[in-house]
């Protein structure tokens, strides 16, 4: 930001002003996790997702490398055409092996990608088709719920949704209930859900995948500073705060935490002044992990019929595949 003036804030940074502002002047503090996604914070990502430690990535990888034929399968019986609409599409590596089964097949569908990022979406456009000759790509820039809601209004077709990479876990229970209420909601009967959980785990293992050695998680939480100093005027100093990582096995909470270091003030341009108190934490984000048995629950309470789970070879993750059963549910 070349000044500090909220006047000269596009819409979409006076949004991550205003929603930082209130995270940073709550008690206790926290930040929104979504915010992790800038161009930095996407490639730090993408450096969590290649290490060893962080398992999730391989696990879901497994699933789809070995076994698309089978989900693929699964979506095909319903002998109709439909659209595929993956939320948070990422680079598709992952999704990239069902696609090519379902290419395979007879039945027409649409692949819709949504994701929040718009250059991921124009590269998806692009590259997709190169890859698989004949398949129809049409990207949603945007909100998850927002772009569901525009495809059910771009077509009758049934909708099978995609929601990888346990994203769902970037949510506390009742906001993943409260979403995924909303999401089924959007949905007609017979629709289907495939979606990514990480399941609960010897506790160290998980530990080590949200703390390690190496410091890339650390970089990628105090990015989130750089971020507001970057595009909000602000002025904190990361080496004031430390990257702090806890799992609770009974819960499935592994939450994430920056600590400040000392007793200090940071300014966020010339809107706010935020004191904070030596070993004061701002909450970042909960990856939360699931037990079989709480996503079953999880898929009735939200209105969807269990059909089935696939598994890595580890069962270290599920992909677990649900159908609307009672579309009129409140
Ligand atoms: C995107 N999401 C599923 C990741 C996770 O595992 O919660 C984000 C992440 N945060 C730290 N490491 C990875």
């Amino acid at each position: 930001m070349s000044t500090n003036t909220t006047e000269n804030l596009t819409a979409v940074e006076l949004l991550f002003l205003t929603e930082t502002l209130a995270g940073l002047q709550a008690s206790p503090k926290f930040m929104q996790a979504k915010y992790f996604y800038d161009e930095r914070g996407g490639s730090i990502f993408q450096q969590i997702m290649e290490m060893e430690d962080y398992y999730l990535t391989n696990a879901e990888m497994d699933i789809f490398s070995n076994q698309a034929k089978q989900i693929a399968a699964l979506i095909m019986m319903e002998n109709t055409p439909f659209d595929l609409i993956e939320l948070g599409a990422g680079d598709a590596t992952k999704s990239i092996f069902l696609l090519k089964e379902l290419n395979k097949g007879k039945q027409k569908f649409t692949y819709l990608p949504v994701d929040i990022s718009a250059h991921v979406i124009s590269d998806l456009e692009v590259n997709l088709p190169k890859e698989l000759p004949g398949l129809d790509v049409k990207g949603l820039n945007g909100d998850y719920l927002a772009m569901l809601n525009k495809a059910t209004t771009l077509s009758k077709r049934r909708k099978v949704v995609l929601f990888m990479g346990a994203n769902i876990g970037n949510m506390n229970q009742d906001e993943a209930a409260d979403f995924l209420l909303s999401l089924r909601k959007l949905l007609s009967n017979d629709d289907m859900l495939i979606i990514g959980f990480d399941l609960k785990k010897n506790p160290k293992q998980i530990l080590a995948a949200y703390n390690d050695s190496k410091g890339i998680t650390s970089a990628f939480n105090l990015n989130l500073l750089e971020r507001i100093n970057r595009e909000l005027g602000g002025d904190f100093e990361p080496e004031n705060f430390e990257h702090y990582a806890s799992y609770d096995p009974e819960s499935g909470a592994c939450k994430s935490y920056l600590i400040s270091l000392k007793d200090q003030t940071v300014h966020i341009g010339d809107t706010a002044t935020i004191g904070f108190a030596c070993n004061e934490y701002i909450f970042m984000e909960i990856s939360q992990k699931y037990a079989l048995e709480d996503i079953k629950k999880l898929a009735s309470s939200c209105g969807f019929q269990y059909q089935t789970n696939f598994f890595d070879a580890n069962k270290y993750f599920v992909d677990a595949v649900w159908t609307v059963t009672d579309a009129s549910l409140t």
